[in-house]
Order: C-alpha cells, then sequence, then structure tokens
C-alpha cells in the first residue's frame, strides 16, 4: 500500500491549501454536513457543559459550530496548518474568542499531545472513513488512559457485509474497500476491536452522507 488515504502523500496539505482548497479536502457539503451531523450530536448525548475533542477536525466544518456550544472545544488534525486555515477564513470573531488557536493542535499518532484531561466527549466524523481499522483501534486505545472522565465518543466508518472481499458499493454510489482508501470494515470487526480498546460500541441507524455509519463508543464498565 503506498498510502493509507491521500492525506498521507507527501506535500498533499501544502498544495491543497495553496490551491485554496481546504473546504474541497475535507468533504465539501459545507452546509450539509453540519445541518446532519449537529443535531444527532445532541440527541447522542452532548451537552453545553461538555468538553468536546474533535478528532480530525479538518478546517473546521464542524469545529466552527461546535466551538461556541460548548464549555471547551478542543481539536487534532494530522494538519495544523488545515485546521488554522478554517480559523482564519471560516470562523467569525465571536467564534473565534471562543476557539484560542492553541486548541488546534496537530497530531496524525492519535496520541493526543497537549489535550488537557478534563475531555468528556469526543468526536471523529468522517476520519476513520479514510484510514485502516487498526488506526480507529489505535485511537481508542490511546483515548481511553488518557481521559478519564470521557463519557462517550461518536465515530463514523463506512460498513461492508462480513465476508465481503473486494470492493463494496455504499448506498449513495461510493465504492469502499478492505485494503485501501476509502475504507470499510465489518460491523463485527468494529465492534470488537471497540471492544478490545475498552469501549462498548453500537451502530446507529442515522442516514449519512456517502453512506458512512454513525458509531456511538462508550468507556465499558469493568
Ligand atoms: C473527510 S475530513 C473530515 C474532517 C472533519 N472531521 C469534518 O467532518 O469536517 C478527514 C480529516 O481527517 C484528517 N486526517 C487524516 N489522517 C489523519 C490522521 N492520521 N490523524 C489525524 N487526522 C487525520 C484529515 O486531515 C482531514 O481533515
Amino acid at each position: 500500500m503506498k498510502h493509507p488515504s491521500p492525506y498521507a502523500a507527501p506535500g498533499f496539505y501544502d498544495k491543497a491549501l495553496r490551491d485554496g482548497r481546504h473546504r474541497d479536502i475535507v468533504g465539501g457539503r459545507w452546509d450539509e454536513t453540519p445541518r446532519i451531523v449537529l443535531p444527532l450530536l445532541a440527541q447522542h448525548g452532548l451537552t453545553a457543559t461538555d468538553h468536546l475533542l474533535d478528532i480530525g477536525a479538518g478546517s473546521l466544518r464542524l469545529g466552527r459550530h461546535l466551538a461556541p456550544m460548548v464549555a471547551a472545544y478542543w481539536a487534532t488534525d494530522a494538519s495544523r496548518a488545515l485546521m488554522l486555515k478554517g480559523w482564519e477564513t471560516e470562523l467569525d470573531d465571536a467564534v473565534r474568542q471562543t476557539l484560542p488557536q492553541q486548541r488546534l493542535i496537530e497530531d496524525a499518532a492519535f496520541a493526543y499531545p497537549e489535550i488537557p484531561e478534563t475531555i468528556t466527549f469526543a468526536l471523529a466524523f468522517a476520519v476513520f472513513t479514510h484510514l485502516p481499522a487498526s488506526d480507529l483501534h489505535k485511537a481508542l486505545t490511546n483515548l481511553r488512559p488518557r481521559f478519564p472522565h470521557l463519557r462517550r465518543i461518536l465515530f463514523t466508518v463506512f460498513l461492508a457485509p462480513e465476508g465481503q472481499i473486494g470492493p463494496h458499493r455504499q448506498k449513495d454510489g461510493v465504492v469502499t474497500h478492505p485494503d485501501r482508501f476509502p475504507w470499510h470494515m465489518a460491523e463485527a470487526q468494529v465492534l470488537a476491536l471497540t471492544a478490545a480498546a475498552g469501549f462498548t460500541a453500537r451502530p446507529l441507524p442515522h442516514r449519512l452522507p456517502r453512506g458512512q455509519v454513525m458509531f456511538t463508543a462508550d468507556p465499558a464498565t469493568p
């Protein structure tokens, strides 16, 4: 495999940002995505008192709405330059007040450096659709000990039927793969790897852009 995702290609972010593509490279759909996702976050437990970690936040397509909705908003991404571009071009002054730039942390290894342990809720929207299952496992395994107050993470993946070998066409036409971008997994694999990382996961029935499926994962009680 050359790169797990297009994002990992050398120079990808530099070129995309130079070309003014910070909206496109997180998937476009800047109105539709928050319109669909924000109510789901509230429905599945995000409240105004939460300290939210937005993993793989990109150019803040969701973050620009989320930052003023919660007690504290922190974001990570493989590219801090991409998050800063969103901060500079997509946030109005009032939202910037709620989101100091120091809360945008570059982290491609799901190690969560510099994020305070006060985090209570996490989100990874359209991130593990772009990465192999091993990254979802790593992200969850590292989350648990770093954030003792974490109540829940919401994340999305593409699913394929159990036993599917080779590509799978999602409902809205995207073709996903077991061994390259865009990645899919079987539901049982998602449940097994979240359990191995110390979480109890549950798939949600909502229809999401491109056919991705949202899961809740809550720290399992010993
Ligand atoms: C489709 S975008 C979604 C961005 C954002 N969550 C949203 O919904 O607007 C995928 C994001 O994952 C980020 N990403 C890719 N690989 C990553 C990694 N290894 N660690 C952290 N972020 C990564 C990309 O930079 C990109 O911003």
